[in-house]
């Protein structure tokens, strides 16, 4: 099985916990195979909220509504990806650059459920770049004040969020304490999002194995 095989795997899994209703959707190319699998059972829900462009457009293309946060509440079910993920179901996400709706939407959401292959899995959060999405004009004085918090922030040069701001990737961090860094980096002026999901971790994280879906919560 290759990596893609198993995101697959993980994200039908994440069929079990949805009974109904609307359900938040996040983003990725694992999130792709749950929209797809969220097809078949289209009858079944009322629709769903997204997290990002991409994902509406995939939503609606299998006909699946798609509805404003705002006009729906709180969600029962939030099912997303993660670049990197810990056994205490704290999470780096937003290599797809779509973590500050992401982070609304798992916000707004009782369950959040993870779905990954399982070489997302970590001792230590961090190897993965971390995101940072900031308001372009404080692009700079954001990255002096991650490298003050021992990071190497490189700017995803080219890359516009669809809020309309860029993205810092912060390299070299080895995060120890993700709620504090977390709360930290969100203190800096400029910063909209940061992509540790710590302070709001999943609750379900399912992992996608050549020995099947395993399940931690
Ligand atoms: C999108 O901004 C990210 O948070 C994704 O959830 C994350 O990058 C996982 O993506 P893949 O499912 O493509 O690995």
């Amino acid at each position: 099985m290759n990596q893609d095989d198993l995101k697959k795997q993980a994200a039908e899994a994440a069929l079990d916990y949805v009974e109904g209703g609307v359900i938040g959707v996040g983003t990725g190319s694992t999130v792709n195979h749950f929209i797809d699998a969220l097809a078949g059972i289209k009858n079944r829900i009322e629709g769903a909220v997204s997290s990002s462009e991409v994902s509406t457009e995939r939503l609606k293309r299998h006909g699946i509504p798609v509805f404003d946060l705002n006009a729906v509440g709180e969600l029962a079910l939030y099912v997303d990806g993660a670049d990197e993920a810990n056994g205490r179901l704290e999470l780096i996400k937003g290599g797809g650059g779509a973590l500050t709706r992401e982070k609304i939407v798992a916000a707004a959401s009782r369950k959040f459920v993870c779905i990954a292959d399982e070489s997302k899995l970590v001792e230590v959060l961090g190897r993965f770049p971390l995101p940072v999405e900031v308001i372009p004009m404080a692009r700079s004085y954001v990255a002096r004040e991650l490298v003050r918090l021992g990071g190497t922030p490189v700017w995803r040069e080219g890359f516009v969020t669809d809020n309309g701001n860029l993205i810092l990737d912060v390299q070299n961090l080895e995060i120890t304490d993700p709620q504090g860094l977390e709360q930290q980096v969100n203190n800096i002026a400029g910063v909209v999002t940061v992509g540790i999901f710590a302070l709001r971790p999943a609750d379900v994280l399912i992992l996608g194995s050549a020995r099947g879906p395993r399940a931690i919560a």
